[in-house]
């Protein structure tokens, strides 16, 4: 059975204050609404349908750099979550299937979670995701029979026997396409809101004689982000979460609590991550990689037996070799260090491809940028960079080639060739006895004088 994912993603999230559409605000550096486009992955999905309102071109904009197949539904008026339903049905025309609709504001609902209601789904029409709410305050209360969901009525409405109902509707539903988009067509706006409730389905279901039911799942799932202070609480929720699958993933964490993830971070099995790491954006660490403490990467790939830190910054584009080593206060940017390649202390490698065996100096330097343009350096197999040197980009140091301490490199370094670009020493003989004396003497006058 093929799925399609329609996430809405229309509403404006006024308790944010901010000129940002809620949706685009971030959890582990992702925003809101790739966290629940990400469990729908779950389903396979053939297709997935954003539907956009407030701030519709830049969430619009986002949601294509994810993934350029989503089509986006624009919902001009925000008219009620059937409405925003029903902005999906031209885009699902001619799409034969089930459709599942998720919150763009909901960020929390499992994998796990989806496929119980894929499961539910062989035995009944319409299926709605709900939880026990241990405060059910405003939301709409499931009223069920047994296992038959007989309608959904929001707190606006309902009586006070149907508000004591703890049972809530989390809003996600699934349902065949083309049956979801003829109960839609039926739904009205008469109710304490003025609003199309997508709930309405239901009824209209079970008036046409499909059967809906519910699956339920932990309330923590249907968490939505309204606030701020919500969405702090959240990335908390996400962290937590994510150092539980790194450490069920075989990955040491040695204090769990002081490592932050993003939603794509991928860590191999064994892979050791001290204290006090942070993983921006789109990290790969294979199995066996080290990460000491106080490192900061993002865009980057480490590999097996590699390590990094502390203090170590792996900016986009960044690849570490095998077995390769970088040291503390080490930045490197769109460069590959080669296997076993030693970057060990103080040093900035950008725009560059250092290759395997190579030993790189404290304190050098690709001097990538002359203010306009960013230059390439490469540096061969097994050549060993003097500490100190400044390879002005762009640049070729040969294989098994050698610089000076304390070097301007400006041209090429042929293979095997040692260069040295920096001015001759000249010593004087007992010069510095001498100029001691002198300077001692005019500051004992001084001292005279008062
Ligand atoms: C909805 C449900 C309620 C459920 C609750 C769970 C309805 C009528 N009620 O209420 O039963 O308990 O979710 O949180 O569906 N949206 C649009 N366009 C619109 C309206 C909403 O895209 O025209 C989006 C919002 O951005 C949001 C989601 O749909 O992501 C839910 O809308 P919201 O207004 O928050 O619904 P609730 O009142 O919370
Ligand atoms: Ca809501």
């Amino acid at each position: 059975m093929a799925t399609a994912l329609i996430l809405l993603a229309a509403g404006q999230g006024s308790r944010m204050n901010s000129e940002l559409p809620k949706v685009l605000h971030q959890i582990g550096n992702a925003p809101l609404f790739a966290h629940a486009l990400h469990a729908g992955g779950a389903l396979d999905p053939t297709r997935t349908v954003i539907v956009v309102g407030h701030g519709a071109d830049a969430v619009a904009s986002q949601a294509l750099s994810l993934d350029e197949d989503i089509i986006i539904a624009h919902q001009d008026e925000q008219l009620g979550t059937a409405h925003a339903v029903l902005q999906a049905k031209e885009a699902l025309a001619d799409f034969e299937g089930d459709a599942y609709v998720l919150y763009g504001d909901t960020p929390f609902i499992s994998a796990e979670t989806l496929e119980k209601m894929q499961t539910a789904r062989t035995q009944h029409d319409v299926v709605v995701l709900g939880f026990e709410a241990a405060h059910p305050g405003r939301y709409g209360r499931l009223v069920m029979d047994g296992d038959t969901l007989l309608h959904i009525v929001e707190f606006k409405d309902a009586t006070e026997e149907e508000r004591s109902i703890t049972l809530c509707n989390s809003g996600v539903l699934c349902a065949d396409a083309k049956v979801l988009f003829d109960l839609l067509s039926e739904v009205g706006n008469d109710n304490a809101a003025g609003e199309y409730y997508l709930p309405d389905v239901i009824k209209i279901a079970r008036s046409k004689g499909l059967s809906a039911t519910t699956v339920s799942c932990n309330e923590a799932e249907t968490l939505g982000v309204n606030t701020r202070t919500e969405l702090a609480f959240a990335e908390s929720l996400f962290q937590r979460a994510k150092r539980t699958e790194m450490l069920e993933n075989g990955v040491t964490l040695v204090a769990p609590e002081t490592v932050f993830f993003s939603l794509d971070t991928y860590i191999g099995r064994d892979a050791i991550i001290d204290p006090n790491v942070v993983f921006g954006p789109n990290v790969t660490i294979e199995s066996g990689a080290r990460i000491k403490s106080f490192s900061h990467l993002e865009g980057c790939h480490v590999s097996t037996g590699a390590d990094a830190g502390p203090f170590a910054r792996l900016r986009p584009g960044a690849e570490l070799g095998n077995d390769a080593h970088v040291g503390n206060f080490v930045e490197i940017k769109n460069a590959q260090i080669g296997e076993g390649t030693k970057v060990g202390h103080l040093a900035y490698i950008g725009d560059a491809d250092i290759g395997d065996g190579a030993n790189i100096g404290a304190g050098t330097i690709t001097c990538n940028y002359d203010g306009v343009f960013k230059h390439r350096t490469t540096v061969g197999r097994d050549a060993f960079i003097g500490s100190n040197t400044m390879l002005v980009a762009p640049v070729n140091v040969g294989i098994e080639a050698m610089t000076g301490s304390g070097s301007v490199i400006t041209k090429d370094v042929p293979n095997g060739a040692l260069a040295i670009a920096r001015a001759k020493q000249d010593n004087k003989p007992m010069l510095a006895v001498k100029l001691f004396q002198k300077l001692r003497a005019l500051k004992a006058k001084k001292t005279e004088e008062g």
